[in-house]
């Protein structure tokens, strides 16, 4: 675990109500007193860390009578309670409200002007017996992953199912109506115009589904000759970029819910959401676009104009060449992305003379995030020794 700057405490001062301490480096962190009763070390279990008690067992208004400090601990001791809890000092800096550490897998790098890009220059790239063999270049190329929204991986083998072997390392690979790995191929008759040789706008995967795939790997094993370049966008930099410049519009997506569904001979799926999915700190958490599986909406009528005008305008932002990012996958290449953030679509091209063929599987998210902190456990132990 990484040294706090300014970890220790210099001071501190309490009331009933709450704990405030001083640390060295002058900033200051107030604890209270029901926070630090519900969090006292006795209260978990030893192996697991979890919480032994329920907040029913909690006293509704604990008052502090006592705190002191020695070496490594702070010792608080409330009302007519026989029993003081002893607090870690570095476990009360890394817990302390609004302060705390965030792990870097939370912090999100956009890159709004995707055209200013290269793919091949300015995102993540590592051939695949690297990705494999260095752990820390790994670790440096999972973080710009899930940071970014996208990275590449090169010199995968153009056989059927190299795919997962490949993303084995990066977490689970969802299984679906379209199997574990799905050919993106020209079909006749195809039930999925991703099947065809049509060029496709930015979209993300799957918006029917429940959760949508939360990371998508696209494996090109045979690049078309003709035409079938790979475009992205940085979704939640673009529905900044409405909330800046049309916040009414913008607000309409994020409170507007749409059904999307999916139908095939096996398959009824139907899911509903915004378009613009905030968490509840008011942060872009998913974009949700396909309008391939938008379902007859289902709106009061005067609700309508407003509803589409703020689908327009954002799916003009969504065609803007300045947000998109073009790059053309080899044979070999395999683009990993956050399919709740990234949208990719491609141009048309033709697969009567030269046939295109790139296999796909979804990821879930939380797994994805977990194999990243859990490496990054790993390098920082190595590190250490
Ligand atoms: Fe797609």
């Amino acid at each position: 675990m990484s040294t706090m700057p300014g970890g220790d405490l210099k001071t501190f001062s309490f009331t009933p109500e709450s704990l405030r301490i001083e640390w060295q480096g002058g900033e200051r962190s107030e604890y209270a007193s029901l926070w630090l009763r519900d969090n006292r070390p006795v209260d978990r279990d030893v192996q697991s860390g979890q919480r032994l008690v329920d907040v029913v067992d909690l006293p509704a208004a604990p008052r502090i009578r006592a705190v002191a400090a020695a070496g490594d601990s702070v010792t608080v001791e409330w009302g007519d309670e026989q029993v003081p809890a002893s607090f870690d000092i570095r476990w009360l800096r890394e817990h302390s409200p609004g302060g705390g550490h965030r792990p870097p897998e939370l912090s999100i790098t956009f890159w709004l002007e995707g055209a200013t890009l290269e793919a091949s220059r300015d995102l993540a790239w590592l051939s695949l017996p690297v990705f494999r063999s260095d752990s820390t270049r790994r670790l440096a190329w999972m973080t710009r992953l899930v940071q970014e929204g996208i990275a590449f991986v090169s010199e995968v083998p153009s056989t059927e199912h190299a795919i997962l072997d490949a993303v084995a390392p990066l977490g689970l690979v969802m299984d679906t109506n379209y199997g574990r790995v799905f050919d993106v191929r020209s079909v006749p008759q195809p039930e999925n115009l991703a099947y065809s040789d049509r060029g496709l706008g930015l979209h993300t995967d799957n918006p029917y589904r429940d959760p949508v795939p939360g990371f998508q790997a696209l494996h090109c094993l045979i690049a078309s000759r003709e035409g079938g370049e790979n475009i992205f966008a940085d979704g939640f930099a673009i529905a900044e970029h409405l909330r800046r410049t049309d916040p009414k519009s913008f607000a309409t997506l994020t409170e507007t819910p749409v059904l999307f569904r999916y139908r095939s001979k096996d398959a009824e799926l139907f899911s509903e959401k915004p378009l613009i999915q905030l968490s509840t700190r008011g942060d872009v958490r998913a974009v949700h676009y396909n309008n391939r599986s938008i379902a007859p909406l289902q709106l009061a009528p005067n609700t309508v104009a407003a509803f589409y005008a703020a689908y327009r305008g954002f799916a003009l932002l969504l065609r803007e060449p300045r947000f998109q990012v073009h790059t053309k996958l080899h044979d070999g290449d395999l683009v990993v992305f956050d399919n709740r953030r990234t949208l990719h679509g491609r141009t048309g091209f033709s697969s009567a003379r030269f046939g295109r063929h790139l296999q796909g599987c979804y990821l879930t998210r939380d797994s994805v995030l977990s194999e990243t902190a859990l490496l990054r456990r790993r390098v920082e132990r190595d590190r250490a020794r």
